[in-house]
């Protein structure tokens, strides 16, 4: 598990040369998330919590990077695009002391390290937000997602089956991956 504190904003160099700048979520972020939403494929819709399609969704999240218990980052392309999302939030009340993770890239610039990248540094604000325990779930075909988060350490903790439905009403497992902060 990466002990490493927060890093942002700071550049990267992925794998195939190309670089990004990772930066906390700004005001005026919005039609940039849009259009990041709006690119993705939708069977990404299965994995994902905040639809970033919808203008109602993405003000609330850009409303909220201020929010103590949150935190959001992007990776932003030199046109300026946005081209992954990552956050950490605090859950609330009896499960005070957990964060779940959400993270998502791009398709176009999958496979060239960008999510490892992403993950170590949204994990690295969960663990800033005083938590005990971060989680993160999936759909279990999701393979790189789980395999990111368990070379960060997470390991399985529960499979509910049958959990998630798609468009097409086809019923798919979610995984649970967690770490427990020492
Ligand atoms: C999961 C996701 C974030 C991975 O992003 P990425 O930028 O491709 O990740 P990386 O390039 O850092 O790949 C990390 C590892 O995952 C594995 N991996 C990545 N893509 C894979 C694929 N298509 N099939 C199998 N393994 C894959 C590899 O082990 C890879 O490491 P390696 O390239 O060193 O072998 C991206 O696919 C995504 O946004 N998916 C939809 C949302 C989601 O499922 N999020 C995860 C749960 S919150």
């Amino acid at each position: 598990m990466t002990t490493a504190p927060p890093q942002v904003p700071f550049n990267a160099t992925l794998r195939d040369g190309r670089a990004v700048h990772i930066r906390m979520i700004e005001a005026g972020d919005n039609e940039r998330l849009i259009a990041f939403g709006a690119a993705l494929p939708e069977n990404d819709w299965l994995h994902a919590e905040n639809d970033l399609r919808s203008p109602e969704v993405v003000a609330r999240l850009v409303n909220a990077r201020d929010a103590e218990h949150w935190r959001q980052i992007v990776a932003v392309a030199p046109d300026g695009a946005i081209v992954a999302y990552a956050s950490a939030r605090q859950l609330p009340g009896r499960s005070s002391h957990v964060a779940d993770i959400q993270l998502i890239v791009d398709k176009a610039w999958r496979r060239c390290g960008l999510g490892s990248v992403m993950a170590g540094e949204i994990v690295a604000h969960a663990r800033k937000l005083g938590v005990d325990k971060v989680f993160v779930d999936m759909v279990e075909e999701q393979t790189a997602g789980q395999a990111i988060f368990t070379r960060l350490g997470f390991k399985l903790e529960g499979r509910l089956i049958n959990h998630i439905r798609d468009r097409q009403g086809k019923p798919h497992n979610l995984v649970v991956l967690a770490h427990h902060v020492e």
